[in-house]
């Protein structure tokens, strides 16, 4: 069976979506719209894949394109908000990488009922972080969970919680936020997604600590997952190359993406969860 896949938000990660899924490296999965605030980005993309794909600059003409099932986000927090609850409800899969926004546990209930009464799914692949499958397993026996996110400044600019850091000459590594992964989201919404996904597969993210570490010789997007419990304890160390166009994000996110799109499609065996 084909799965019809729409692509909301056409930046870093949608642009790699769209070029992995019309080059045909996903059995099973096509292409067939698009939407994004700006239309520039969306045309963009249509002009590098097939004519057969549609650009919408209106969310409702995107969201009732004929025989789509599934919808990647891979926007933002506030396109989440706006538009999460209306696809869910139009019965269409829903593969969601601006995670961030469901660490506001009202939204996040709410989506997950309109999805349960409406057949969809809600889907959260990990991102930029491994390890989930593994915080998921132990997620009963777990006593503390606490992520170390280190990226060059360059990585954490724009982010309100990097506001009074904009203008020091970083010389070594420097803590600028600790808190749990509510507060973390809040202060660094492009940046802390893994830290919401990381609470939601285990305690939740008023238990779940983060730390935000500046460093200007960062080897990258680099996130340290340490977790402890009654099952015993592990740490998890990711070095992610920053993704060419978008230093925020981590080309792992988009490999994981890709991944969790061939498994929704993928008939064969499944390793791993
Ligand atoms: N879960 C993870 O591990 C992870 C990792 C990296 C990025 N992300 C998240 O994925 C999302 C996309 O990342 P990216 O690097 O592709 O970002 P990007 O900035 O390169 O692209 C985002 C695109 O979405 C569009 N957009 C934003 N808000 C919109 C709205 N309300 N309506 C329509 N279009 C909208 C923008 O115009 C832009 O073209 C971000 O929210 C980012 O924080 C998650």
């Amino acid at each position: 069976m084909i799965t019809r896949v729409g692509i909301l938000g056409c930046g870093a990660i949608g642009m790699e979506m769209a070029m992995v899924i019309s080059r045909g490296d996903i059995d099973g999965a096509t292409l067939v719209s698009l939407y994004d605030q700006d239309a520039k980005k969306a045309t963009h993309i249509q002009e590098k894949t097939s004519d057969t794909v549609w650009y919408y600059s209106n969310f409702q003409e995107f969201l009732s394109t004929e025989g789509m099932d599934l919808v990647i986000e891979c926007a933002s927090p506030q396109a989440v908000r706006l538009f999460a609850p209306e696809i869910l409800q139009a019965r269409l899969n829903l593969l969601m990488l601006s995670s961030g926004s469901l660490a506001d546990a009202e939204f996040f209930r709410k989506i997950s009922k309109i999805a349960e009464e409406n057949g969809s799914q809600l889907i959260v692949p990990s991102g930029a972080l491994g390890g989930v499958d593994a915080i998921r397993a132990v997620r009963h026996l777990l006593k503390e969970v606490v992520l170390t996110t280190t990226k060059p400044p360059k990585g954490l600019m724009g982010a309100p919680g990097f506001k009074e850091w904009e203008s020091v000459e970083f010389t070594g590594p420097q803590v600028i936020f600790e808190g749990n992964a509510l507060q973390a989201i809040q202060e660094f919404p492009a940046n802390v997604n893994v830290g919401v996904t990381l609470s939601l597969a285990g305690i939740g993210p008023e238990r779940t600590k983060v730390k935000v570490v500046a460093d200007p010789k960062a080897p990258g997007n680099v996130h340290e997952i340490f977790a402890r419990g009654d099952f015993g304890s592990f740490r998890f160390r990711l070095e992610n190359k920053p993704h060419i166009t978008n230093p925020r994000t981590s080309y792992l996110a988009i490999l994981s993406a890709i991944e969790t799109l061939r498994s929704i499609c993928g008939t064969g065996p499944r390793i791993g969860t």
